[in-house]
């Protein structure tokens, strides 16, 4: 049977992939995660005994971590490296577990699988390839030069640079994909859109940072995790694979479908300070991994997703109630 150490797993994107393994293959799950702030154990429970298991420990852990590895002993076993402090407004208020998780924590789970010649799969972002200019023609592709904005974007361009370094220097068999803005069932209230949704859910009003012209290119977390195991699967070990679904959308026009969905007038919402270094547009190319692996989104329609998205916090709200309060007083304390 196939064993997956799947690190960050009880996060939104890790937690969703790992639901997603269960439906969709016969592999076991070992999950470590070190259950901060962004995590949600809870998306974890239910699962099939047997499946899934939560070891709680940090990615910077070597002795843990080495330990976790050495049981992948078999041929289609591999380690899924999700595990990140994901949030770019964190990483401008303090770089410092930025730089520790998603850097440090990449080195030490290298230096497992090297050691213990297992497979790995690196997740990344667009975001460490830079924005791109409003009207400009090109999308990100695999060969686009690294141009990362942020501390958290240049954290994960480090860690893909590390995986790159291990995979030529030293024959580790890894993978890497940078995919586009997720949305979907337990992504954390700080992040842009479930905190539009929870905003209105829970009397408050929407919070749009600047004009609200920046663009992002939205994928379901479902087809993110359909594009790692297909990666997993057929992806060639060295090669990076950018994963994203067509979504290019304006942050004032995803603002104004959310409004609308939820029963408000479109423009009933609040113009905030902006982020600095605010990245202008990302948008994703994934031909190579539509035309190598025969990948494509299910989801198609991101009006229908928010649909849904918004029914499911609707239908979660014992979960994401009691984190609402310390994301929104940090927010106003920055005048967003
Ligand atoms: P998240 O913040 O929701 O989850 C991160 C998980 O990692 C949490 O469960 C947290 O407890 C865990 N974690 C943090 N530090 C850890 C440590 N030191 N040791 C072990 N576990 C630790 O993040 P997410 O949005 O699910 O993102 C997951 C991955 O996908 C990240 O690598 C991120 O860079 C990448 N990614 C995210 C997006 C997006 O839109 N959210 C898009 C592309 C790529
Ligand atoms: P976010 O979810 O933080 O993702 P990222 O920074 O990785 O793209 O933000 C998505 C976009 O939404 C980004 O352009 C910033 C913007 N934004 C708002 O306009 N208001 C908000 O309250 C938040 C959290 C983000």
């Amino acid at each position: 049977m196939q064993r997956l150490l799947v690190t960050g797993g009880a996060g939104f994107i890790g937690a969703n992939f790992v639901r997603h393994v269960v439906e969709q293959t016969e592999a076991a799950v070992v999950v470590l995660d070190k259950l901060t702030y962004a995590s949600s154990p809870e998306a974890l429970e239910g699962l099939p005994p047997g499946r899934v298991e939560l070891v709680t420990g940090d990615v910077t852990d070597e002795s843990l971590v080495d330990t976790l590895v050495s049981r992948l002993t078999g041929p289609e076993d591999a380690v899924v490296h999700f595990a990140a402090e994901s949030h770019n407004d964190n990483s401008l208020h303090d770089p410092s577990p930025f730089i520790q998780t998603n850097i440090v924590g990449t080195f030490v789970l290298l230096e497992a699988v090297r050691r213990h010649e297992v497979r790995l799969h690196h997740i990344s972002t667009d975001e460490v390839y830079g924005d791109l200019e409003l009207d400009a023609p090109e999308r990100f592709t695999e060969a686009t030069p690294y141009r990362p904005s942020s501390p958290y974007s240049s954290s994960k361009a480090s860690a893909d640079h590390l995986v790159r370094a291990w995979v030529r220097s030293f024959g580790v068999r890894a993978t890497i994909s940078n995919c586009s803005n997720n949305y979907g069932p337990w992504q954390h209230v700080e992040k842009f859109i479930p905190r539009q949704i929870t905003n209105l859910l829970a009397g408050g009003r929407v919070k749009l940072y600047g004009s609200g012209e920046n663009v992002r290119d939205w994928i379901h977390a479902e087809d993110h995790s359909s594009a790692v195991l297909a990666i997993l699967d057929r992806g060639r070990i060295g090669e990076t694979y950018l994963i994203g679904a067509d979504g290019e959308r304006s942050n004032l026009d995803v603002v104004r479908t959310l409004l609308t969905l939820l029963g408000h007038q479109a423009d009933d919402f609040d113009h905030v300070t902006d982020r600095p270094g605010h990245d202008l547009r990302y948008a994703i190319d994934s031909g190579k991994l539509r035309d190598e692996l025969g990948w494509r989104p299910a989801h198609r329609d991101l009006h229908e997703g928010l649909a849904a998205t918004i029914d499911w916090y609707r239908e979660h709200r014992l979960w994401w109630e009691p984190k609402k309060a310390t994301v929104e007083t940090a927010y106003a304390a920055k005048g967003q």
